[in-house]
């Protein structure tokens, strides 16, 4: 019986049964073996990657988020590179080997601009760049690869059709598709970025079923990196106003500590060598101690938030992100709590991924 539920029987029924499980035994053995598969196949360094949020300006109106375009009463900012520049160096003099370089969608971020300030973070420093802007163009992300970005994030959300057409209209309230930006996926791997994606974890409308789909689509996927993260309702968003079309279902997953352990465990054995951060989001509805729980149930990676004070109140995309992974002090204090788990931050850049393929 035990040996059946080990989650060795990869398919969609093992993976609900451990997104449903609830004995706090059985569940130890997902740690255990997510925990041992991590250290086997990425060892045992905390990869930390500074995060400098760049822009809050977004054209898109997910009903999820809290910097939606129809959000009149949100002050927008857009930083300018010497105010990035100056993150950057932050990130660079604390040690970290990465910076992620994140924004609404925000078409005032140009091809050019952005690309020059790439090649500026590149010869100033050896830091690998990961960018995460939502949906751009192939020409765009084809600018940017050639000017020395690595890495592009962009969560495909939920693999539930309906449930992604309901949370996430298109340009004009156009109709979209999860295939939308699985395509945009596509497009990232063939320009030789290493590719990450993820999801939200309790989204209304979302049912243990679709979620162990999305967790068989990142091992599809063979992701690079992969980010989940439980969703935290906005009072300044439809979804959070209870508003939306999402389907009303009975097997509601819950977006809780527990269950995002549950999903970063599971994609730890979906995608054993790929970079998984403990995520601000698992940071702020668990706390410090749900984060750091996290780092021994699968992930391997922290993103210390570098934006600038004055700007953290403006992007806020659900209600206490702000303060949960900033500042000197907590930046000391991850420093000391992973000295006492026996895991080194990680030096440099971190593992190259197996699939990426270098810019010829
Ligand atoms: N709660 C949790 N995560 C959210 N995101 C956006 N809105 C919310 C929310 N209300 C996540 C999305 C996006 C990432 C940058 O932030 O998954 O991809």
């Amino acid at each position: 019986m035990r040996g059946e539920r080990q989650p060795r029987r990869w398919d969609h029924s093992s993976i609900l049964s451990w997104l449903r499980e609830e004995n706090e035994e059985r569940l130890v053995e997902l740690w255990e073996v997510a925990d041992t598969k991590r250290q086997k196949c990425v060892g045992n360094e905390i990869h930390l990657r500074g995060l400098i949020e760049i822009s809050n300006s977004c054209r898109r109106s997910c009903l999820y988020c809290g910097i939606r375009a129809p959000r009149t009463d949100l002050p927008r900012y857009r930083m300018s590179a010497s105010e990035i520049l100056a993150c950057v160096d932050e990130a660079h003099s604390r040690g970290y080997g990465t910076v992620v370089l994140q924004s609404g969608e925000d078409p005032g971020i140009t091809a050019d601009w952005l690309a020059g300030l790439i090649q500026s973070i590149k010869r100033k420093t050896p830091l690998a760049v990961t960018l995460s802007l939502g949906e751009r163009s192939y020409e765009e992300l084809a600018r940017w690869r050639e000017a020395g970005a690595d890495r592009y994030l962009l969560r495909f959300e939920t693999s539930d059709q309906s449930l992604y057409a309901a949370i996430h209209p298109g340009p004009q309230g156009a109709p979209s598709h999860p295939e939308d930006r699985l395509a945009i996926l596509a497009q990232l791997r063939e320009l030789g970025y290493e590719v990450g994606s993820g999801v939200l974890i309790g989204i209304p409308g979302q049912s243990y079923a679709s979620l162990a789909n999305d967790v068989l689509l990142f091992h599809e996927l063979d992701l690079d990196m992969v980010g989940v993260g439980p969703y935290i309702a906005h009072p300044d968003t439809p979804l959070g106003q209870g508003l939306g079309a999402v389907p009303r279902i009975d097997d509601q997953v819950p977006g809780t500590e527990l269950m995002t352990h549950k999903v970063l465990a599971l994609t730890r054995l979906a995608c054993p060598e790929a970079n998984i951060p403990a995520t601000t989001a698992l940071a702020t509805v668990g706390a410090d101690r749900g984060q750091l729980l996290g780092l021994g149930r699968g992930a391997n990676v922290v993103m210390p938030c570098l934006t600038p004070q004055q700007y953290h109140g403006h992007y806020e995309i659900y209600p206490g992100k702000a303060e949960a992974t900033s500042g000197e002090e907590w930046h000391h204090s991850l420093l000391a709590h992973l000295h006492t788990m026996g895991r080194p931050p990680g030096r440099g850049q971190g593992p190259r991924s197996h699939t990426a393929q270098p810019v010829s």
